[in-house]
């Protein structure tokens, strides 16, 4: 359960809504986690990837999660995603255990209530933005041709692509392909969005746009957890995790949310 350091009232610098520690319990959780666990099988070695993991997170909560190569992160992600089933322990997404549910009610809810940003895009190849974003909308029957054109038209503008729909993935650059795959994490309208490294191949300037995104994200109300290497990220986050050999070290708020676009607006402009 996460914490105020220092009990006192949260001064908050920045535009950002510190939305930690107080009102916790007014507060809706969208995941808990009671004692998660992960174990994989390697030749005779049990690889113990989390070994007992914890928390609620809150509607609303921009969660980052660091911690060293190998400490559990992915796993975790993957728990979260509902793309892997724990040894171990209750995952409760959204009032329903994970656990209970078949396998084919398990990817409905995850199609519906979870939008994935990866590290490496996991764009389809010489596909136009628009279709790449209207995929997660195909498994859905009740979504027409016409409404999903629309809305994923609606989702490449609300990530600044409007000028961008017809262009294929080979077309576009890093920072642009990213664009997409938030577009079509966020075009189901999820409850929770989920990034695994989503900067880890951008350069610093592109780096911080997707982070002025995702604090526009934040302060729209979405809950995102944010899996990352870099500790400057999570100067931007409402709350930081921190993991150390499958196991949380610490879970704090964030009371002086830095501003993406302050950041932004102080890097060096690109040459022309
Ligand atoms: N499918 C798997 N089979 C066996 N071991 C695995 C598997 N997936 C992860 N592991 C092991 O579990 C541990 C945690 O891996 P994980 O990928 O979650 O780390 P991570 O924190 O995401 O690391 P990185 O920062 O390098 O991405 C590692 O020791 C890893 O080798
Ligand atoms: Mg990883």
């Amino acid at each position: 359960m996460a914490e105020n350091n220092n009990n006192q009232p949260f001064e908050v610098r920045s535009t950002l809504p510190s939305r930690g520690g107080q009102g916790d319990e007014d507060r809706k959780v969208v995941i808990e986690l009671c004692d998660v666990k992960r174990e994989f099988l390697v030749g005779d070695e049990v690889v113990r990837a989390l070994r007992g993991v914890s928390f609620k997170i809150y509607e609303g909560d921009f969660v980052t999660i660091q911690g060293t190569s190998g400490s559990g992160k992915s796993t975790l992600l993957n728990q979260l995603g509902c793309l892997d089933t724990p040894t171990s322990g209750e995952y409760i997404l959204d009032g329903t255990p994970v656990r209970k549910m078949t396998k084919n009610q398990r990817a409905k809810l995850r199609n519906r209530k979870i939008g994935f940003i990866f590290q490496n895009y996991n764009l389809l190849a010489k596909t136009t933005a628009v279709e790449n974003v209207e995929l997660p909308l195909m498994y859905n029957s009740k979504v027409k041709a016409k409404e999903r054109r629309e809305r994923a038209i609606e989702a490449l503008k609300a990530v600044g692509l409007g000028d961008r729909l017809e262009h294929k993935s080979n077309q576009m650059s890093g920072g642009q392909m990213q664009r997409v795959a938030i577009a079509r994490a966020l075009v189901n309208n999820p409850t929770i969005l989920l990034a695994d490294e989503a900067t880890g191949n951008l350069d610093t300037r592109t780096s911080f746009e997707m982070l002025v995104l995702f604090q526009q994200l934040y302060r729209e109300g979405h809950t995102i957890i944010f899996v990352t290497h870099n500790p400057e990220i999570a100067q931007y986050s409402s709350r930081n995790i921190f993991l150390r050999d499958g196991q949380i070290k610490s879970d704090t708020y964030n009371d002086h949310i830095l501003d993406a676009a302050e950041a932004l607006a102080a890097l060096p402009k690109p040459q022309d």
